[in-house]
């Protein structure tokens, strides 16, 4: 019997191997929906064993969280030219500092426990620049924020596409939380790198806009890397 999570990666990889690396063609909005319609049916139980111990254990290390514990578990289960499928176990409190997805399509669904993400889309447009003082002090990112949105197991997945929420920071809400993604192209070091960012506060900042800079990656935030339990499937067939 094909397993759920094997039929939304299924869909993704149709969807976006048709498409080159480099994603010159957009993928069809009906695609997009039927990944997010099928990734948003997606439970806590069709990836993880019951009672798994990577989502139970940290209960026990609640509310005192273990210094020498790392703050984010990183779980990959597939990786190659066409897409990244991974899922995240955040402990309390602990975050995926804000960074970006640059030229990326992603979908995120909460599994178990809840988040707050918060997120900001890129400037298309030209932007009110920040006056030369302030633009000779910081190589800045000027951004569109979207605003905060905590969201749970019984929530739908979210959405970002290369215009649209492709910057965010995540934190967690609730008791562990945990999070599946699916993000089309991979990241690429050379290409699509993985960059962190931080807001730099500011009078010119206001609801249309934001500027960031980017950051090396914040000495709060480092994951250990877990085995993926859930069901097993092979893409290179699809
Ligand atoms: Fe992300």
């Amino acid at each position: 019997m094909t397993s759920h999570i094997q039929k939304v990666a299924q869909a993704a990889y149709k969807l976006f191997s048709r498409l080159g690396s480099d994603l010159k063609v957009s993928p069809s909005h009906e695609g997009l929906s039927e990944i997010a319609r099928l990734f948003s049916q997606l439970r806590e139980t069709d990836v993880f064993e019951p009672n798994s111990k990577l989502l139970y254990r940290d209960k026990k290390l609640l509310p005192d969280m273990d210094e020498h514990e790392a703050p984010v578990t990183y779980i990959p289960i597939w990786d190659d030219k066409v897409l990244t499928l991974c899922m995240f176990i955040l402990k309390k409190g602990s975050r995926l500092p804000m960074h970006d997805h640059p030229d990326m399509y992603g979908f995120l669904k909460v599994l178990h426990g809840s988040l707050t993400i918060t997120s900001y889309s890129p400037c298309l447009d030209p932007s009110p620049p920040l006056p030369t003082s302030l633009a000779a002090r910081f190589k800045y990112l000027p951004v569109k924020p979207l605003g905060k949105k905590t969201i749970s197991a019984s929530d739908d997945c979210v959405v970002l596409t290369p215009e649209s929420g492709n910057i965010h920071e995540i934190t967690a809400e609730s008791e562990p939380a945990a999070f599946i993604d699916i993000l089309a192209p991979p990241y690429d070091s050379e290409g699509r790198p993985c960059t962190y960012y931080s807001v730099i506060p500011n009078r010119y900042s206001d609801s249309n806009i934001t500027y960031l800079i980017k950051i090396p990656s914040p000495p709060d935030y480092w994951c250990n890397e877990e085995q993926y339990t859930g069901p097993d499937f092979n893409l290179h067939d699809v």
